[in-house]
């Protein structure tokens, strides 16, 4: 399936990436390093997937930055993270900026330390009128928690008298998930080489084509979003009907 361009019959770009960013801490340690070095070495990655999107003209970006589940990993490696992400806002938000991003967020914003979730803020704020690239960070994110948060939601409007039990359908329960406004990704792609998902856009992978490769996050580059394109393009998607 294609789209026709001054005669040029090319691919159908996705609307929507999203990367499960995995494999920091064998990065560093490959090096014999601390993993906290891998994590910093991440932060230049997340550099070159958001321009690679921007270039190639994909309208949204998912990054998964840190898990529900992560908060079990040692204080020493959640503190560094945290600092990270307020490094990573402070420097890139100008560029970001200037490039026509718009960030948002998803997860549980609230149980970031508030100095992260003051720097959440100005990013929204300071982003909010750009339209070339959806950033989305997902931050304390997990699937599963976002679904339960999303029927909780639901039965508030239930009890208020504002919803009928029958009248709930995944055309009302996609909109009152943390990704409301976003189209589900097209193409999900983990990096590190495992093969699973970790908890990640777990309504929304539905119909996603999933991508793994066995870069580690911190060498990511353009190259590798080109492969995992290429790669894209070649799948057939069916959504279970027949291919025509
Ligand atoms: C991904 O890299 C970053 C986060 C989960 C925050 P990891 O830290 O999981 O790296 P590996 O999987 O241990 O190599
Ligand atoms: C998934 O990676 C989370 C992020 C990339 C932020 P993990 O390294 O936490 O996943 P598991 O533990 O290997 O499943
Ligand atoms: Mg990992």
């Amino acid at each position: 399936m294609g789209i026709v361009q001054s005669n040029n019959l090319l691919p159908e770009m996705p609307d929507h990436i999203a990367i499960i960013m995995d494999g920091n801490g064998r990065w560093a340690a490959r090096r014999s390093m601390n993993r906290l070095k891998g994590h910093e070495q991440g932060a230049k990655a997340v550099r070159e997937a958001v321009k690679g999107c921007l270039e190639l003209g994909i309208p949204y970006l998912t990054l998964f930055a840190f898990s529900s589940e992560n908060w079990k990993r040692p204080q020493e490696e959640v503190n560094h993270l945290m600092g990270l992400f307020k490094f990573f806002i402070k420097r890139e938000l100008n560029e970001l900026k200037k490039s026509g991003v718009k960030v948002n967020f998803i997860g549980h914003i609230n149980k970031l330390p508030q100095d992260v979730q003051s720097l959440v803020e100005l990013a929204l704020n300071e982003t909010r009128q750009n339209t070339k690239l959806v950033l989305t960070i997902a931050l304390s994110y997990g699937g599963r928690s976002e679904i339960v948060d999303a029927a909780k939601r639901l039965a508030v409007k239930v009890k208020a008298g504002e919803l009928e039990p029958e009248d709930i359908c995944e055309e009302n329960f996609a909109p009152s998930l943390d990704t409301a406004g976003i189209p589900d990704p097209d193409l999900i792609i983990r990096t590190s080489g495992e093969k699973r998902l970790s908890n990640f856009l777990l309504w929304q992978c539905a119909y996603a084509e999933l991508v793994f490769q066995d870069v580690l996050w911190p060498d990511f580059n353009k190259e590798n979003l080109e492969n995992a394109l290429d790669e894209y393009h070649s799948r057939c998607r069916r959504y279970g009907a027949i291919s025509v």
